[in-house]
């Protein structure tokens, strides 16, 4: 039997404990031999491991567990990596969100200004990730990453290291779809959708169950109540916070305008950004939110554990864990199997350009994904995406070439950002806030380019 070596990078992630349960869940397919956990803040990953570690013993003792901050320790010889880097972690997400908002711009983890200086952040160091898994691993392992912001990360790879094996996946995708098929009442791996766009930009054409497109019957449900089923908490409790009700409410907002098709829950940053700063609470964001919510809980579970030796089960496995090990699966087995990943176009959707890091349905082999053809798209969505994909193109070349006035046309372009003269202020204050991450671009704009 072939057993494999996993590492994961950001092994203090909060995601790494519910990741594990899925992965033990899953031995069969994918039975592991190792499992390396790596993080470049090795104290925050002791305490998580104390709890992935108590999850892998409820199911097996036969899987060798490394913890480590060192890359050739845990990439050696590895054929998976799962990547789930946080640059900058919950401190700089706080600023991401709080800056733009108090510019009365949306203020947010991967969308908008936030979205762009998280990306300025996590290209380097994703590309010194791909590196070091190039040097250390096996000549055909493969990165499955998660670190966001995915579509930036996805675009900074593709152009400095375009021969890497890294498929970037997203979980909106697949929660977005666990919510649709318990409105429906069936099961999420029942439904066949189509769907295109960029990562956190895309859209839903076509919702079918058993040959029947079932958007119509969505359609009416959110037309009353948003893409929300009675008791969420139930389905999945980490989207039973009031921000992701919230967000999950306002799809009504966005099909009573766009009726068309089912969108990506993202896209109320892009399409209604004033409604979505009115109703900010430029004080307390998101990242407080996770801070009390999901990151107090892991380390209060720890700390008991270690009190008491009785490992409460806080980690919902849920929609994230389940698909980047169904993903994994696919790729490991060569089982073809189809899931919505983002890849690179090469005319997968003839209407954008061919280099575009596109978010499509894709067969999943051991080579990697096989696009399902999508044709061209109507023109409002391709205008829509083109600009969208401008910005991020753009700002990735800013932070390759250390230039300021890429990062601000980067800013200018996105959509959430009424004006140039915003677009300034706003990047002016995050270079500020982010001085040790962009020392160039910092060192442009002081000069007064
Ligand atoms: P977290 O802050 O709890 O964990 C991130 C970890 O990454 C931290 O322990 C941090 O020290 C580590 N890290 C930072 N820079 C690193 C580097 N250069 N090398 C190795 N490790 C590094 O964050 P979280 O909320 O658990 O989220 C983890 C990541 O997963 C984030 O990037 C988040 O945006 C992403 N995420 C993506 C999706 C998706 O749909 N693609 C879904 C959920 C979370
Ligand atoms: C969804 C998105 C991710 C994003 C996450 C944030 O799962 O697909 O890309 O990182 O939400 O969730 P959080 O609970 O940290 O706000
Ligand atoms: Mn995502």
């Amino acid at each position: 039997m072939t057993t494999y070596k996993l590492a994961v990078a950001g092994g203090g992630s909060t995601y790494t404990p519910g990741i594990i349960r899925s992965l033990m869940d899953r031995l069969e397919d994918l039975p592991l031999s190792e499992i390396r956990f790596y993080d470049i803040d090795g104290e925050r990953q002791s305490k998580v491991v104390v709890a992935a570690k108590a999850v892998i013993a409820e199911y097996t003792d036969t899987i060798q567990v490394v913890e480590t901050t060192d890359p050739k320790t845990a990439f050696e010889d590895v054929d998976f990596v799962f990547a789930q880097m946080r640059v900058g972690k919950y401190a700089m997400r706080e600023l991401d969100e709080k800056i733009p908002l108090s510019h009365n711009v949306v203020g947010q983890e991967t969308c908008g200004p936030g979205g762009l200086a998280y990306g300025l952040r996590t290209i380097f160091p994703m590309v010194e990730l791909v590196d070091y898994v190039d040097q250390y691993a096996k000549k055909n392992a493969w990165i499955v990453n998660y670190s966001n912001p995915a579509s930036i990360v996805a675009e900074g790879v593709r152009k400095l290291r375009p021969n890497a094996r890294i498929l970037n996946i997203c979980d909106m995708p697949v929660a977005t779809m666990r919510n649709m098929a318990a409105i429906l009442g069936v099961n999420r791996e029942d439904l066949v959708v189509d769907y295109f766009g960029l990562n956190h930009f895309g859209w839903f054409t076509k919702v079918e169950v058993n040959g029947v497109d079932r958007l119509s019957e969505l359609r009416e449900h959110v037309y009353q109540h948003g893409l929300l089923t009675e008791d969420v908490s139930k389905i999945d409790y980490r989207h039973a916070d009031s921000s992701w009700i919230k967000t999950f409410k306002n799809i009504k907002l966005i099909m009573d305008h766009f009726p068309e098709y089912l969108p990506n829950p993202y896209l109320q940053y892009y399409l209604f950004p004033d409604y979505i700063v009115e109703t900010s609470n430029k004080e307390y964001t998101r990242a407080n939110e996770v801070m009390d919510g999901r990151e107090k809980t892991l380390f209060e579970t720890v700390r008991k554990y270690e009190e008491t030796g009785i490992l409460e089960d806080a980690f919902a496995v849920g929609v994230h864990g389940t698909f980047i090990v169904d993903v994994t699966i696919s790729l490991a087995q060569n089982l073809g199997r189809r899931y919505l990943v983002m890849l690179e176009n090469n005319g997968t959707i003839p209407n954008l350009p061919a280099d575009a890091m596109i978010e499509v349905p894709a067969l999943i082999t051991s080579n990697g994904p096989i696009p399902e053809y999508v044709g061209e798209i109507p023109y409002f969505y391709k205008a829509m995406i083109d600009q969208q994909l401008a910005s991020e193109k753009i700002l990735v070349e800013a932070i390759t070439e250390g230039s300021y006035i890429k990062a601000l046309q980067a800013f200018t372009l996105n959509k959430t950002i009424p004006s140039a003269k915003v677009a300034k202020a706003v990047l002016d204050d995050l270079i500020e806030a982010n001085k040790e991450y962009w020392p160039t671009l910092a060192q442009e704009y002081k000069e007064g380019v």
